[in-house]
Formats: structure tokens, sequence, C-alpha cells
């Protein structure tokens, strides 16, 4: 495969599962994004995330996506089921060969194995196109559902800390994980 263009940049390529394609986000994903996470039992298991949350800051983040493929800092990408954006996965903080693999679906698709199919594509991108060594993740230590996925694809739990949840308002206990390019399956 040929992961780079010629300007150095991996290409903004969709990714295709059994049941899933997951395309580059665009900011045309702000309005459904924004209503996934109006639901709190998303976006209580999202450290990062407002709640509720706030429309400009949505749009706002999604404008920045393409710039942030382009620099190599993230990548992101719309999960589409049957041509309808069900959830998202994204790997950042790309840096030294390691990135941060994060996910999250609208409730009514859980408990149907998609957050696993879609974040093992993206697992797979990082390693193989992205070239990365070790993908982290991490999970609110009251979230099994999504220990389960990364236990699923092969990340190695690490410690539990202490960690500020701005959807919360309070800290956490956040579990941690890592997954080495050579544990994962994935060339
Ligand atoms: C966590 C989340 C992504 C899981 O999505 P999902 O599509 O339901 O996950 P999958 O169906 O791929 O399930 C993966 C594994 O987790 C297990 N699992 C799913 N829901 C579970 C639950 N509530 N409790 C325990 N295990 C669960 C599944 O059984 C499956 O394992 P199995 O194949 O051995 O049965 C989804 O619940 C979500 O978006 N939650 C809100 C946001 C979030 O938590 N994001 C992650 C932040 S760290």
């Amino acid at each position: 495969m040929m992961p780079a263009n010629h300007s150095g940049s991996v290409r903004r390529v969709s990714l295709h599962t059994e049941r899933l394609t997951l395309r580059p986000t665009n900011r045309a994903d702000a309005d459904r994004a924004f209503e996934i996470q109006s639901d709190w039992d998303v976006t209580r298991m999202l450290r990062m995330a407002r709640f509720p949350p706030d429309l400009d800051e949505t749009v706002g983040w999604f404008a920045e996506h393409e710039q942030e493929w382009l620099a190599g800092t993230a990548y992101r990408f719309a999960v589409l089921r049957e041509g309808r954006m069900i959830g998202l996965v994204d790997i950042d903080e790309v840096d030294g060969g390691e990135g941060d693999l994060g996910y999250w679906f609208e409730k009514a698709g859980w408990g149907q194995g998609f957050a696993f199919e879609a974040a093992r594509a993206v697992a797979d991108f990082a390693f193989g196109a992205l070239g990365l060594t070790r993908l982290r993740s991490g999970h609110a230590a009251d979230n099994p559902a999504s220990g389960n996925v990364l236990m699923k694809l092969g990340f190695r739990p690490l410690s539990a800390t202490r960690r500020p949840s701005r959807s919360r308002g309070e800290d956490i206990l956040h579990q941690s994980y890592v997954l080495m390019r050579e544990e994962s399956g994935t060339r």
C-alpha cells in the first residue's frame, strides 16, 4: 500500500468493514454528532466532552478535522451504517509513532458489535497506513462496555488513576490501556 501522497500526508481514505463505512469526518457531520452527544448516557462516558453539548463548539471542532488530518495530528472517521452516521472513531494526539484511540456511538446502535468492528478497522489503519507502533486508550471505570471493546482489540490494561471529567464536572476513576503494533495482529 502507498499510505502517503506526494506532500507527505496520509490520503483521506474511507475504510470499509462488513457492515460499516468509515469516512473521514467533515464539518457537515456536526449536527448529527450534536444529536448523538445530546444523550447523557453517551456523553457522560466522554471525559473531554461538554454536557449538554454546544452546537457552535461542535461545529468548530469538526471544522478543524481536515487540517488536523493533513498535519498528521488526528485522524477522525464518521461511522456510517446504511448511509447514516451512527458514531465516530478517531486516533488523536498523534506524535512519535503513538496515538490515542477513541470512539462513541448512538445508544440505539449499542450491543451489536459496531464499536468493535469500527475500532478494529481504525486500529488497523493506525498500525498500517499511519505506521504507528503504539496505541493508547482508556475509559471511565464504570464503563465496562468500552473495556470489553478494548480487550477484544487486544489492549492491555495499565493503571487506574483519577482524572477530571468535563462532562460530569468531577474527577472520575479512569482505566488506561495500551496496544503495541506487534500484539495487534496488524502489520
Ligand atoms: C462503549 C461503546 C462504544 C460500546 O459500543 P458497542 O457497539 O455496544 O460495543 P460492541 O457491541 O462492539 O461490544 C464490544 C464488546 O463489549 C461488550 N459489551 C457491550 N455492551 C456492554 C455492556 N453494557 N456491559 C458489558 N459488556 C458490554 C459486548 O458484549 C462485546 O463483547 P462480546 O463480543 O464478547 O460480547 C458504546 O456503549 C458507547 O458509545 N458508549 C458511550 C460512549 C463511550 O463510552 N465511548 C467510549 C469512551 S472510553
